[in-house]
């Protein structure tokens, strides 16, 4: 049992058998305030599950659109009219220790740092999880610590996605728009270890950050529009998903790719995905995210060989998370915002 099917303990209930842990709840889809600390039922590791006690989470994107319901299509995995029970505590990413193993795990041990992505089941967003061996999940590297191990899945999986739909290799010029946030920041990153020449856009104050990820070329959208560069590019990749690729077509090379981290207002980029490819020219793509237990270890060899490394912008308690996601939400969060829920004993007693 994972802590989001736990409960949250009903008023007036007098005794217990069984220990409670701190976990943020959501009973109800909303703006950031219906997220709620509270005790819930510690979660026992099935068979072929690791007991997680939770040192690091994130608040990001994904977990603000499923906190919200937006896109609405949400609601069909985890309850159309509020969430499921299961499906109350939010959290997609982790870093922390095995503290207990079912009797069938043979890949993991007690006492193993780990970290890993559970969009589906989410849980995170407490002191303790339960997840699949064989899910999202792999062992800390050395060279990182638990905040960036955390924080290295969300954004870096979305990032991998596109790059891999879009087949990009050595040589290929693609440009990165919004080269600061969780997936563009990794997107830079993650291209440069490709070989691939990256023009990135951010805004005047993150220029230099953007140079550090790796960026060849930075364009600072407060002082030019990309969208009028006279440079042609075998891929566009929206990571803000601010663009549409009616404004970006005219910066595609003849076969080239846009590809967006967003449906778009109308929303248009899944049917232009289906209907592009027909005219053999320039194209959409719309990439499904997809993360396994190879997503995992396929980072974790890119932050062992240095390529990936998660920008890491604010950090909350994990009691202060409803600041975390009114941040996460502005749109302006740098890479990741970290929940440190090894805090929680000082700041919840
Ligand atoms: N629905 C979902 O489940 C889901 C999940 C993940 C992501 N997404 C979407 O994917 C997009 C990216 O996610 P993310 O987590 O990477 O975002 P993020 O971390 O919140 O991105 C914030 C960054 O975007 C940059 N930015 C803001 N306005 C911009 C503009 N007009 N042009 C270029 N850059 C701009 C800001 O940097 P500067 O100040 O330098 O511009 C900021 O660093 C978001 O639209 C998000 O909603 C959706």
């Amino acid at each position: 049992m994972s802590p989001g099917s736990a409960s949250p303990l009903e008023p007036g209930r007098a005794s217990r058998t069984f220990p409670l842990v701190k976990a943020a709840v959501c009973t109800r889809y909303g703006p950031p305030e219906v997220v709620r600390i509270t005790d819930v039922d510690k979660p026992v590791a099935a068979e072929n599950e690791l007991l997680v006690k939770v040192d690091a989470t994130t608040v990001n994107r994904t977990d603000c659109g499923y906190r919200a319901a937006k896109p609405f299509i949400l609601r069909f995995f985890t309850g159309l009219r509020r969430p499921k029970p299961k499906r109350r505590v939010l959290g997609t990413e982790f870093a922390g220790e095995v503290e207990a193993i079912g009797s069938s795990v043979t890949s993991f041990e007690v006492s193993d740092k780990v970290f890993g992505y559970v969009e589906g089941p989410f849980g995170a967003h407490a002191e303790y999880l339960t997840t699949r061996e064989d899910a999202s999940v792999a062992t800390v590297p050395a060279n990182a610590t638990v905040e960036e191990a955390a924080a290295s899945t969300e954004g870096s999986h979305y990032a991998l996605a596109n790059i891999r739909a879009a087949k990009i290799s050595s040589g290929q010029h693609v440009l990165v728009n919004g080269g600061t946030g969780a997936i563009g920041s990794a997107a830079v990153q993650l291209l440069k270890s490709l070989g691939a020449h990256v023009t990135a856009v951010c805004s005047t104050e993150h220029v230099a950050l953007v140079e550090r990820l790796g960026a060849d070329r930075v364009i600072d959208y407060l002082a030019a529009d990309f969208t009028k560069d006279d440079q042609t590019y075998d891929v566009v990749f929206d990571a803000a998903g601010k663009s549409s690729f009616g404004r970006c077509k005219r910066l595609l090379k003849p076969k080239g790719i846009y590809l967006s981290t967003e449906l778009g207002p109308f929303p248009q980029n899944p049917i232009l995905a289906l209907i592009t490819p027909l005219f053999r020219g320039k194209r959409v793509l719309f990439a499904i995210p997809r993360h396994d237990q190879e997503m995992v270890n396929h980072i974790k060899g890119l932050i062992e060989s240095e390529a990936f490394k998660p920008v890491i912008d604010r950090r909350y308690p994990l009691n202060e998370i409803v600041d975390a996601y009114r941040y996460a939400e502005t749109g302006q969060k740098i890479g990741n915002v970290v929940i440190s829920v090894a805090d929680r004993v000082d700041q919840l007693l």
